[in-house]
């Protein structure tokens, strides 16, 4: 019921016919495919409704941080507030059920999101395996990166070493060197896309190298199985190729984890240098950057530490009085209960929600204290923070479950947690980076005000 649903919902969203499902084309036909349609899509929302008001500004937005101003064009993701993220109009739960997951497993890949997210199609099982093949076919990493990344000293937090290993990759870029060349505008975006494929191909293996230099030093990587996705490679690279649990774990973890709209940190600056013509490498390092910080990407990290602290201070008596006790006394110190909160959501994530999902299918998950904390702080946390009074949203977000479960299988490094959600973000970011160029979207350049100007527009309205 649901399925056909969906199908018809995609059918409606798109102009290629249904013969779609059983064909097997490469994700760049079948971009190309779709991209005529959104170009006239935009074209005609240029010529007959560019002056129509979406919203007004208000001295809260330009004093909030933009927080609500609708000011960018995304595609392959929306956040509702109340209902979370949809992928091209799909939830997370209805790409459960049509996304195609790796053979024997039941988890989302992020192959097949990745084309979802990029031509707002469901893949065949064909092609999600083809895409797994091109993307294990360019994933080795050059040399120069090697020898970048073998030179970096091992206190050089992972995050760093993440961003500066996709920046130095620029100097292969595809669309850098055709621009240098000279090439029409039509053709920025199947460059960009090839930058794309290359960049996300070789994440996996570039992240898996940070990891194994800082906390194995010296231990042998496997070479990349052509017959595994692109998080199995991952897994296996990071040492936990027999660890089927986690794997799925991360195979679910890194599809659901990326897309979240445009507006996020990581997410906007990568559109924001991308918008320059920078390179995608370029583009998304910056991305990556803006992904490190504590409020951001850094939060899973937060979490799990704030989690071990809580953990030793209420000992093995874990009981909702002593929860919300130390929920107290992290506010009253000032600090943000990481987890919770969020810019935009004002209910529970569904992304938090699928993790749970995940963990209630496998009983050693239930007994993990850790895993026990995480939802015995969901009974308390939201009515402390209301009580609290300042959050908008006291409910958990993604990064509340998501260390946890990586804990609990052996990946207990949490300071290498952030790299894990960079990984994943490139599907939607370098998505975006695609699109960009194929609508021709121009160079960004909203208008500041100094807040002299701001008390003399305020006066004179
Ligand atoms: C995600 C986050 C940055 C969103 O920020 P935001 O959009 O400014 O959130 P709000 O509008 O609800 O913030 C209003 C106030 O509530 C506070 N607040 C928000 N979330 C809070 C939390 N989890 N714990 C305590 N206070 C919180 C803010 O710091 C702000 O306080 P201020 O007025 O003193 O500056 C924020 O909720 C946060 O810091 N959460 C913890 C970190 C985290 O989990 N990040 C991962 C996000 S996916």
């Amino acid at each position: 019921m649901l399925r056909r649903s969906v199908l018809k919902l995609l059918h409606r969203s798109a102009s290629a016919p249904a013969r779609r499902y059983a064909s097997t084309k490469s994700i760049r036909e079948a971009l190309e495919e779709v991209i005529p349609a959104k170009q006239a899509q935009l074209k005609k929302l240029k010529v007959e409704h560019s002056q129509a008001v979406l919203g007004d500004v208000k001295v809260e937005h330009v004093i909030g941080g933009m927080r609500g101003l609708k000011s960018m064009l995304w595609e392959a993701s929306v956040l509702d507030p109340n209902e979370g993220i949809r992928f091209h109009g799909l939830t997370i739960a209805d790409c459960q059920e049509v996304l195609p997951p790796f053979p024997g497993g039941k988890e989302i890949i992020a192959e097949s999101m990745l084309w979802l997210l990029l031509t707002g199609k469901v893949p065949t099982e064909a092609e999600t395996r083809s895409l797994s093949q091109e993307l294990a076919r360019k994933g080795e990493l050059p040399d120069y990166i090697v020898k970048l990344i073998d030179s970096f000293p091992s206190t050089l937090h992972p995050m760093t070493q993440l961003g500066m290993g996709v920046a130095a990759m620029n100097q292969e870029s595809a669309f850098a060197a055709a621009y240098e060349r000279g090439m029409k505008k039509s053709e920025y975006w199947t460059y960009t896309l090839e930058d794309c494929m290359n960049l996300l191909a070789r994440l996996p293996a570039l992240a898996a190298r940070i990891y194994r230099n800082v906390y194995n030093p010296g231990k042998p990587i496997p070479a990349i199985d052509h017959s595994l996705d692109l998080v199995g490679n991952y897994s296996n690279m990071l040492g936990f190729g027999n660890n089927y649990d986690l794997t799925e774990y991360l195979r679910l973890y890194i599809a659901i984890h990326g897309d979240h709209e445009g507006g996020n940190a990581s997410a906007h600056t990568s559109h924001l240098v991308g918008s320059t013509l920078s390179d995608p490498y370029l583009s998304y390092a910056a991305g990556l950057f803006a992904l490190a910080g504590p409020l951001h990407g850094l939060a899973n990290q937060e979490v799990l530490r704030w989690q071990q602290n809580m953990q030793k201070e209420i000992g093995s008596e874990i009981t909702h009085d002593n929860i919300k006790e130390f929920l107290w006394k992290t506010l009253k110190s000032g600090q943000v209960v990481p987890g919770y909160g969020h810019g935009v959501l004002r209910s529970p994530d569904p992304r938090f929600i699928a993790l749970q999902k995940f963990c209630e299918t496998r009983p050693e998950l239930l007994k993990d204290p850790t895993i026990q904390l995480v939802r015995k702080t969901y009974d308390v946390a939201p009515d402390v923070l209301k009580e609290h009074g300042k959050t908008k949203n006291p409910y958990p977000n993604v990064d509340a479950a998501s260390g946890c479960v990586l804990y609990h299988y052996g990946l207990t490094q949490f300071k290498y947690y952030t790299v894990i959600f960079g990984v994943s973000r490139a599907l939607g970011a370098l998505t975006q980076l695609v699109w960009a160029r194929a609508l021709g979207l121009p160079i960004e350049r909203p208008k500041s005000l100094s807040m002299d100007t701001i008390e003399k527009l305020v006066k004179g309205a």
